[in-house]
């Protein structure tokens, strides 16, 4: 679906790195397809360039006039001054991507009117193709723009089409949701270091335990809260665990924090 197109990230930082990454690694787009731009740091450009093989720019109008696919890969607070350089660069045959949380389609839209945007959440998994991304659409997206626009994404991981209301769910949920796994990787780790496990060792059991358990959710189509009965025995080890985890309140403090990662997004897509 992406053919001969080409690509261009305006914003060089670890979005955009973790993006490219994904394309060239899995071989979805050559190199020699995708360009790059950033606002100063021309260290980083010659980085990617290196490490990539890809094009990069200082200009904006280059990379606008090359690319057919344009990735928005800067800040929240950053997108103004970027749409405001873009607004007479970008053409209608093109189709502009925004993967900035919390910046709403309206204010794409609103800079550049005949354009196809659409506004997007991925993460950082896009770099190993194990992302999952929700899209969104603009007004003036028509059936080519919103399949390439799913191609690039499909590539990267997995991908679900929601409405705009639902953006800032997701942003909590899935855009901040690594770092929750993390979180509880180095909590695990720690554990198991505690217990007497070599640190490496115990990294590795965290893991792969994080890995299987979530791939045995995607695979077999079952629910978590079955599993979770299927590995709980009365008077057992899990058993024991589980109790300590839901005394100290687990599921609700982590319920808790992504509806308050919800309101963040909520505040920084009013400027706040
Ligand atoms: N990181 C994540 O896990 C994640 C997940 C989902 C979505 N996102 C979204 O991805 C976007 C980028 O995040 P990030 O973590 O990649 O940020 P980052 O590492 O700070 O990179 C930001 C990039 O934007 C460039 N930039 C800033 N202003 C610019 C301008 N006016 N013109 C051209 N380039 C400009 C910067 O260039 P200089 O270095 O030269 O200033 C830098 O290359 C954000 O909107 C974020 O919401 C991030």
């Amino acid at each position: 679906m992406l053919g001969e197109r080409v690509i261009g990230f305006i914003g060089a930082g670890n979005m955009a790195e973790a993006m490219i990454r994904g394309l060239v690694t899995t071989g979805t787009v050559v190199p020699a397809r995708i360009i790059v731009t950033n606002r100063e740091n021309r260290e980083r450009l010659a980085r990617l360039s290196w490490q990539y093989n890809i094009f990069t720019t200082p200009s904006k109008a280059e990379l606008l006039a090359r690319a057919n696919v344009v990735i928005l890969a800067v800040k929240p607070k950053d997108i103004p001054e970027v749409l405001e350089a873009i607004r007479d660069l970008a053409r209608p045959d093109q189709v502009v991507i925004s993967v900035a949380a919390g910046v709403p389609l309206a204010r794409l839209e609103g800079a550049l009117p005949k354009i196809s945007v659409v506004r997007t959440m991925p993460n950082l998994a896009t770099s190993v193709a194990a992302s999952v991304t929700a899209m969104t659409y603009g007004s003036q997206v028509r059936g080519e723009d919103r399949a390439v626009a799913r191609a690039l994404f499909e590539a990267l991981g997995r991908v679900v089409e929601v409405s705009e209301e639902l953006m800032d769910a997701i942003t909590a949920l899935a855009g901040s949701g690594p770092a929750y796994v993390y979180r509880m990787m180095e909590a695990m780790t720690e554990a198991g270091a505690n217990l007497g496990l070599p640190g490496d060792i115990a990294l590795l059991l965290a893991a792969e335990t994080v890995f299987g358990a979530a791939k045995l959710v995607r695979e077999t189509g079952e629910d978590p809260r079955t599993l979770r009965q299927r590995v709980t025995s009365p008077g057992g080890t899990t058993m024991a665990g589980l109790q300590v985890l839901e005394e100290r309140g687990f599921s609700t403090t982590l319920v808790e924090a992504i509806a308050r990662a919800a309101l963040r997004a909520k505040e920084l897509a009013g400027g706040t």
